[in-house]
């Protein structure tokens, strides 16, 4: 039995056959596989049924285990994190905005594996986004603003104590451990070689876990990761996968980005993971590497520039735009902004509940900040610790740090 090699015929992947991945594979297989994943950047084996074991096993074939900080492994299998979701659970999709794993680490993991344990007869889908192509195809004038820049990636967003998966994240049955070390910052290259074919990708995206450009202030910096982010996940760079039990896919870090889906509600859902660490070894260029610690002064600096908008519709009309750029908000939140309506924002979806009478509201889309001039009253846990209070009849709602 050989291998082959199909390419699916989207952004990115192809699928591998011809290999049971379950007995030992032969270190040319395995050079072969190596080869077809430096090429395809998603590998999708069909039909494997392995244990937790034969993941490990099949893991270190692509190198060393990552480190996974943040999120408890299974039981007897340190290596391993359960991507899981309950039938009745209510708790925000895992992951579902664009990101590639832990890209705030100094030498973020190679590759993930992903293996299909239990997925849902519907929904669940991984996109993957080809950011050498994204690359390729970028207008000059873009690729100039970014030729050269480092980004800061950091966890803050996801896993700090105010993280979307921090103290206020209830519900979950994936067990996170969100901790202040997210707010460390890390910079690397915007565009940068791939450490293994030295062919040029975008690496990372905004806002997960890309934080501010190196050298910029932070509103202008936010604003380029933004329009970057616009162009890298657009719909010609993207391959939507969809899973079958028994399905084993590992990606390259390093070349795509991810997102994992809803829309499997009522359903349980759960794959085994595993990172592979990077092998700085087998780099063909040194990495530049440039470690750096959150100054309070940036974290501070969120945009003071504000879009004025007027009435309930306006709400509306700021608050979508604002809303799809980020991908949706990982909590249901419900906003009651007094005489002006009350609105409900879950995922893309904001509906209102009433309208009443205008009230002024200025919003800086790039960061969610919203400031609202009136008789206002903020509910929803989530908004909790993020309300400032700006004189006597304005109220400032961070959303920072949701994400
Ligand atoms: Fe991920």
């Amino acid at each position: 039995m050989s291998i082959q090699v199909t390419p699916n015929g989207e952004a990115c992947g192809a699928i591998v056959a011809g290999i049971d991945l379950s007995n030992p594979v032969s270190s040319e297989e395995i050079a072969e596989i190596r080869k077809a994943w430096l090429e395809h950047h998603v590998l999708i084996f069909p039909k494997q049924v392995l244990t937790d074991d034969d993941l490990e096993r099949v893991s270190l074939y692509f190198g060393e285990f990552g480190v996974d900080p943040f999120i408890k492994p299974i039981e007897g299998h340190k290596n391993i994190i359960a991507i899981q979701r309950e039938a009745d659970e209510t708790s925000p999709i895992f992951a579902d905005i664009w990101h590639t794993d832990w890209s705030f680490q100094e030498v973020p993991p190679a590759g993930t594996c992903l293996y299909s344990v239990d997925v849902p007869p519907e929904g669940g889908d991984t996109l993957y986004a080809n950011q050498h192509l994204a690359l390729e195809k970028m207008p000059e004038d873009l690729r100039k603003r970014l030729e050269g820049k480092y980004a800061f990636h950091s966890a803050m967003m996801g896993y700090s104590k105010k993280g979307s998966y921090g103290d206020k994240d209830e519900g979950r049955s994936m067990v996170i451990e969100a901790s202040d070390d997210a707010l460390e910052k890390q910079a690397h290259p915007i565009i940068r070689q791939h450490p293994e074919s030295g062919k040029e990708a975008i690496f990372g995206t905004a806002i997960a876990y890309m934080v501010g450009i190196e050298g910029m202030p932070q509103k202008e910096g936010m604003d380029l990761l933004m329009e970057l982010q616009r162009w890298q996940v657009q719909e010609e760079f993207v391959y939507r996968h969809k899973w079958e039990n028994n399905m084993l896919v590992i990606w390259d870090n390093r070349s795509v980005l991810h997102k994992a889906t809803g829309g499997y509600e009522g359903y349980r859902r759960e794959l085994h993971r595993t990172t592979v660490a990077d092998d700085v070894s087998r780099w063909k260029e040194k990495p530049v590497m440039r470690n750096t610690s959150i100054s309070e002064d940036q974290s501070e600096s969120v945009a003071k520039e504000r879009i004025s908008i007027s009435g309930a519709d306006d709400i509306m009309a700021q608050l979508k735009p604002a809303v799809d750029t980020f991908g949706g908000f990982p909590n249901p939140v419900k906003m009651n902004f007094g005489t002006a309506g009350v609105f409900h924002i879950s995922g893309k979806d904001i509906v209102r509940e009433d309208r009443q009478a205008d009230c002024t509201i200025s919003m800086a889309p790039e960061v969610f900040e919203l400031v609202i001039n009136g008789d206002i009253d903020v509910m929803g846990a989530v908004m909790e610790g993020k309300v400032q209070v700006e004189g006597d009849s304005s109220i400032a709602i961070s959303l920072q740090g949701l994400f």
